[in-house]
């Protein structure tokens, strides 16, 4: 145990599973043919959980996330036994947010009601866009209409639901993205994530767009975009509270500011990674990405970690850096110096400031502007530097 008292405690659960590739996915995803032995993993799972309880004791659990790959390809009951695992190695918080990714079909929407009563508490859906156009284009399984019917499913079966679009799409225009926005915002209840589509290497969207096949937004017109999405949201009353993410006050999700604030989680389940703190020293943990090689040492060892390395104060103040300038409540440079053993250099932070990139506010907090989030990973480079 660290001896400090833990205020939050997140548990990721990565399902590894999916329908189909979509093409511009880098995920930990795999589609398989046969039909998933769902007991094996949930057996599975739970040993993980148990052995990473016996070296974590004693923590409170704020938050659960069963992310993917696909969740909601499991069944409700398979969803069950992790949630009961988790809640027989650690205690769990009365107030504790249960989080599952969905996709929004109407297969998948069907098991809301049997995820809900499993113990979840929050969906997150991958919408991605409101036009069948783009759906086919980004390789989606569902239409813009059974995407909405299905978040309509979760926002009757969950007080809590977020879901997800993907903007700065071949040929969208600054116009065509404010509509679709202003369409998706009179969906969601008090949460979005919108994220600028990324193409990453090893996708087949990589491969398209370095043959010129796949023209994406030029920078001017990203920025654009993205200017758009601050300025209809924060209208709205759904500002960013991260770089992608928007919500009401209060609703922001409570998981995710775990790893941007830097606090300690667990990762479960094939390729998942977790930060555990023992004996004072922060873990960086990650587990077997392919799922039945996962599987077998699971069932071998106890736990599929292939990676567990002590951060120096050097890569965990980088990683708190990192991490908590993408917050737009920004980081305590105290913190930071507290973790580093070293403040951060005050020449650097006065440059940034003079370029309008961050500010420090009276409270002492320094944060990224709506300058600066373009160019967040310089500002961060400069910053540690
Ligand atoms: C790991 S996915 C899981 C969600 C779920 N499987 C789905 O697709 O609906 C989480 C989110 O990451 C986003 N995402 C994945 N790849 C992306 C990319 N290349 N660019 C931008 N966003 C991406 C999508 O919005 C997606 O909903
Ligand atoms: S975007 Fe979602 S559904 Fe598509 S491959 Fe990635 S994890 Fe699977």
């Amino acid at each position: 145990m660290s001896g400090i008292e833990k205020t939050t405690f997140g548990v990721y659960v990565h399902w590894p599973f999916c329908l189909s590739k979509c093409p511009y996915c880098d995920f930990n995803s795999h589609v398989r043919h046969a039909a998933i032995d769902e007991d094996r993993f949930a057996h599975a799972f739970a040993r993980e959980i148990e052995f990473t309880a016996a070296r974590v004791p004693g923590r409170t659990v704020t938050s659960i996330f069963l992310g993917g790959g696909t969740p909601s390809l499991m069944q409700p009951q398979t969803v069950g036994a992790i949630l009961d695992a988790i809640g027989k190695h650690w205690r769990v918080a009365d107030d504790a947010e249960v989080t599952l990714e969905a996709n929004p079909t109407s297969v998948e929407a069907t098991r809301f009601a049997g995820y809900r009563t499993a113990g979840v508490n929050r969906v997150s859906l991958g919408v991605q866009a409101l036009d069948d156009a783009s759906l086919q284009e980004l390789g989606r399984l569902h239409s813009a209409r059974e995407a909405l019917d299905a978040v309509a499913v979760a926002r009757r079966a969950f007080d809590r639901y977020s879901f997800d679009l993907i903007y700065a799409r071949p040929d969208q225009t600054p116009n065509m993205w404010a509509g679709e926005l202003g369409l998706a915002i009179r969906e969601a209840a008090e949460h979005l994530s919108l994220y600028q589509l990324t193409i990453e290497e090893g996708t087949p969207f990589f491969g398209l767009h370095a043959a010129g096949k796949l023209k994406t937004p030029d920078e001017s017109v990203a920025r654009a975009l993205y200017d758009v999405t601050q300025e209809v949201c924060e209208r709205h009353g759904l500002p960013a509270y991260e770089i992608s993410n928007h919500a009401r006050k209060g609703a922001e999700c409570r998981h995710n500011l775990v790893y941007w604030r830097g606090e300690e989680y667990a990762g479960i389940g094939p390729g998942a990674h977790g930060r555990l703190d023992i004996n004072n020293v922060r873990h960086a943990t990650a587990t077997e990405k392919r799922p039945e090689a996962w599987l077998m040492r699971v069932e071998a060892n106890g736990h599929g970690i292939i990676t567990d390395d002590d951060l120096s104060r050097e890569e965990r103040a980088d990683e708190f850096l990192l991490m908590g300038l993408r917050l737009s409540e920004g980081i305590d440079p105290l913190r930071y110096a507290a973790l580093a053993g070293r403040p951060l250099d005050p020449r650097r932070i006065a440059l940034l400031r003079d370029e309008g990139a961050i500010v420090v506010d009276t409270d002492g907090r320094l944060r990224v502007t709506r300058i600066g989030f373009p160019v967040l990973d310089a500002v961060v480079a400069d910053l540690a530097a």
